[in-house]
């Protein structure tokens, strides 16, 4: 028997052990079989959320995770940004956005698990994949490859990373969410580059992150040589035919693109809903286990931590969580009613050791999950119960296919699949979205100040400009300081800059004699600046003006250009727009200019004034002087901008503005602007730029079959980005500062900021569709009492948190036509609809509305029939006081 102050004793180090450990979860274990991630024993079906927290703000993390909770997510994934947490060598940074101890806790006591993909090469159309700078100027470094300098660097990363989550009780075995981890990215696809080098690279890679000691699995997504003991993963459009490695580890697909990025003067990529659920219904179908949505939420590139070349600042991404952390819709209730489908099959899914696969058409395949499982606390007490879930897939692109399954006949549209939970009826079909759409609205509120009693939102029209003020002032062309230097050759832009600035300045000075001015008037040709290769801008300004500009990714440049007799000053502005974030030996790729830099058409033939002597200035004098920020602004003799002033080039501007009542996400119309950089309150919102996207390009989508890039693009013929967000918690009530640098002369008084909201919601859900998924738990359902077809579909109504159904605008059980905004009636239409919707709706966040006859009446009878409701959306208060 045991002594009473040894059970104390016990006692003691027990609660002390579980207090040491993480206080989100019980320790838990995490393996692996070739079926699944193994959680404390039980093979897992998951979905993730891809989330990267700098693309957020730390005041945004809760309300993104909860969304990704309640849209079905188990597991948060993200990738750690070494860039953002080791600007300067050996000075690390884990506040603020880049406080990822505080997110994994988020994450934890939100009770998801998380994917950490630490890389440290992420990728990501992010700053130069996510190394810092600094790493380019270790001597010796190599990149990637198997070479010592990188190894160190990547080691010494990677474990600090390791430890501060160790240290933090982060990992499952302690309580922590962390239930996996990444090491590298994608190298599989650029490791041929590196021949052998390469090879060894990858067995180093693995074993140094395994022999950290961590206690969960390593991924390495893209990598077909994946030691046995590290997970190899797919990234794609669609996973479902990918296969690991070894037939001991389960199939995951780390990255699901369900949208895609942007470039400046770009279109924007969209990707259906339809084809998203179809992708992940198919992986699922064919033994799939873990899927990630890369991203659940996009974000916004603030700073200059966009990748590139030339990706712009919004990272939305046709996420299910927009750009301001508002619901995708319909994309986000979509896959909502697709995760709860996938949930159900969850017991049949891993107690199947591989599903029973038929094929029942040329184009259509059924795979069935099948097997036992015990149910009871005690193996005395427990039975067996038997279960199966099956996946009915039509990839046919563009006919509808009638199966029939295991006696009964089912109906699939063209490029879908229906999901059975219990092998018999459908709780899922990925072609047939019930979730409702939204449509968001820019508000042109007024500012806080100027508002005592809450107005109902009608300034949709009404433009309100940011500010009536503002004060500018001239940033100098060339040198600014005296910390500049000469150099006989062109040095490579990086090499100069370290990245501290978008910009570089070269200048130099070109003697031009009376014999060459009468040259080229006698043959009427112009001398011409040849800049053999350059990237990402470049802008030539002689004898300070400005003579030209040219874009593009290490391009030939040649530009004509005039000068006088005498001496002339050549000044070329070198400007990045994002450094390059994927590809072999990045370290090399470098920015600026390549080759020669010539004088053409000259009397004695070409001028090389590759080696003339060029004088370097790193970036702007403003930009250095912090002219962004509040102390700086304040001292700094600024002239008043009158608005009939000419735009001029290379300008600051400066004005103040109260923040829009409310708590919808603000944004900055910057449409009126050219290029340059933004900041609120000394926060760098980012990079902004006028470039529009070529008119033609855009076509109507069809969902239907394989999706890229190109296929679903809108905005043609618009600038790619106007809208650029600032963070509520970048803002105060009024008073806040916006500093704008400008390089070709927009106009600051149309600046008008906003706020975003989704205003307009409407469902439509038809009287045959599936009933919602949470019958399936319902006791009578599970005890038989009631079948599946007593039950009735609903309509699901829901505005964002804090907002409230404020009027239904349209309501139709019967044959209404057209779409969300354009809704008419049909020729049947029960009379009741809006009074039965506006009871169950109005003045709520949120409404469910059966979709029968037993509710409406049946206003023509053997007709389908079916319910459409738009809504209107208004913040809380207003709804309120609009009420009154
Ligand atoms: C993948 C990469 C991600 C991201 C994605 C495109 O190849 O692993 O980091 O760049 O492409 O958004």
């Amino acid at each position: 028997m045991l002594s009473t102050p040894f059970f104390v004793f016990c006692l003691l180090l027990t609660t002390a052990l579980i207090g040491v450990a993480g206080e989100y979860f019980k320790p838990f274990n995490v393996s692996y079989d070739h079926r699944a991630i193994v959680i404390d024993g039980h093979r897992r079906m998951l979905i993730s959320a891809g989330i990267h927290y700098p693309r957020a703000t730390p005041q945004m993390w809760p309300s993104l995770i909860a969304k990704s909770k309640e849209g079905g997510a188990d597991v948060i994934q993200t990738y750690v940004f070494w860039s953002g947490h080791e600007p300067v060598k050996g000075k690390y940074y884990f506040e603020g956005r880049y406080n990822l101890v505080k997110f994994v806790k988020l994450v934890g006591s939100n009770g998801l698990y998380l994917h950490l993909r630490i890389g440290p090469y992420v990728c990501a159309e992010w700053n130069f994949g996510g190394f810092p700078v600094w790493l380019r100027d270790v001597p010796g470094i190599e990149f990637r490859t198997n070479n010592e300098p990188f190894k160190r660097e990547m080691q010494r990363f990677v474990k600090k990373i390791v430890e501060l989550m160790r240290e933090e009780n982060l990992f499952s075995w302690q309580g922590g969410p962390i239930i996996m981890l990444q090491i590298e990215n994608e190298y599989g696809n650029i490791e041929g580059a590196y021949g052998q080098k390469g090879k060894d690279y990858v067995k180093w890679a693995a074993n140094m992150a395994v022999g950290l000691g961590a206690g969960v699995p390593w991924v390495m997504c893209q990598q077909v040589d994946a030691p046995e003991f590290i997970l190899d993963a797919c990234n794609g459009y669609y996973c479902d035919s990918f296969r690991p490695n070894s037939k001991k580890k389960p199939m995951l697909w780390t990255e699901n693109w369900d949208g895609w990025f942007a470039s400046w003067g770009g279109a924007i990529p969209h990707r259906p809903v339809e084809d998203l659920a179809f992708a992940v219904a198919r992986f699922f179908q064919r033994g799939g286990s873990f899927q990630n949505y890369y991203m659940y939420f996009g974000g916004t590139n603030f700073g200059r931590t966009s990748g590139g070349p030339n990706y712009i600042t919004s990272y939305d991404y046709d996420a299910p969580l927009d750009e301001y952390g508002l619901l995708s819709q319909p994309k986000w209730g979509h896959l909502k009613d697709l995760h709860a489908a996938i949930k159900l099959c969850e017991p049949a899914l891993v107690a199947a050791d591989s599903p029973q696969y038929m094929k029942l058409g040329p184009q259509q395949e059924v795979h069935v999950y099948r097997g036992n499982i015990t149910q009871g606390l005690t193996t005395a007490f427990s039975t067996s119960k038997s279960v199966c879930a099956a996946f009915l897939a039509n990839i046919d692109e563009h006919k509808a296919a009638d199966i029939e399954f295991l006696g009964q006949v089912y109906t699939l549209p063209p490029w879908s699949v229906s999901i059975l939970p219990d092998c018999r009826h459908v709780a899922f079909n990925t072609a047939k979205v019930g979730a409702q759409t939204s449509i968001k609205l820019v508000d042109f509120n007024l500012p806080s100040s100027k508002m005592n009693v809450p107005q109902p939102l009608t300034f949709q029209d009404e433009v309100t400009y940011i500010a009536n003020d503002w004060m500018t002032l001239k940033e100098p062309i060339g040198l600014w300081s005296k910390n500049n230097f000469t150099s006989l050759s062109i040095m490579e832009h990086l090499n100069v800059t370290k990245d501290k600035s978008d910009y570089l300045w070269y200048t130099t000075r070109l003697y031009i004699s009376e014999d060459e001015i009468s040259f080229w008037e006698e043959n009427e040709v112009s001398p011409e600046l040849s800049i053999d290769s350059m990237r990402d801008l470049v802008r030539i300004f002689i004898n300070g003006k400005l003579s030209g500009s040219a874009k593009g990714d290490w391009i030939k440049v040649v530009h004509p250009i005039q000068l006088v007799q005498g001496y002339n000053d050549i000044v070329l502005l070198s400007e990045t727009v994002g450094l390059q974030n994927y590809g072999a030996f990045l370290e090399k790729d470098g920015a600026g200019f390549k080759g020669r830099i010539k004088l053409t058409n000259s009397k004695n033939g070409d001028v090389d004034l590759t080696e003339s002597s060029w004088t370097y200035q790193v970036g702007l004098k403003g930009e250095f002087q912090k002219l962004y920020t509040r102390e700086k602004a304040e001292s700094v003799r600024w002239m008043k901008l009158t608005p009939d002033a000419t735009p001029s080039i290379f300008s600051w501007y400066k004005t103040y503005f109260d923040a829009p009542v409310g708590t919808d996400p603000v944004v900055l119309n910057l449409g009126s602007m050219g290029k340059g950089q933004a900041w609120v309150n000394g926060h760098h919102i980012g990079r902004y730029w006028d470039l529009i996207s070529p008119k033609d390009g855009c076509r109507p989508c069809d969902y239907r079959g394989a999706y890229s890039s190109e296929k679903c693009t809108t905005n043609c013929g618009n600038p790619t980005q106007i809208w650029y967000h600032v963070p509520r918690s970048w803002l105060q009530r009024d008073q806040n500062l916006l500093v704008m640098f400008e390089e070709t002369g927009g106009n600051p008084y149309k600046i008008t900021i906003n706020t975003i909201s989704a205003q307009t919601i409407c469902g439509r859900v038809p009287e045959t569709h599936y009933p919602p998924l949470h019958i399936w738990g319902h006791p009578d359902f599970i005890n038989g009492k009631i079948s599946i077809n007593d039950m009735t579909p609903e309509l699901h109504l829901q505005c964002e948190d804090e907002h409230t159904i404020s009027s239904i605008e349209f309501a139709s059980y019967g044959t209404p036509q057209g779409n969300c905004q354009n809704l008419s009636k049909g020729n049947c239409h029960a009379p009741n609809s809006l009074s039965v919707v506006s009871q169950a709706c109005q003045g709520r966040n949120s409404c469910s509305i059966a979709v029968s006859n037993d509710v409406f009446g049946d206003p023509c009878r053997g007709i389908v029939k079916t319910l459409s409701v738009q809504a209107r959306c208004l913040p809380s208060s207003f709804a309120r006081s609009a009420s009154m």
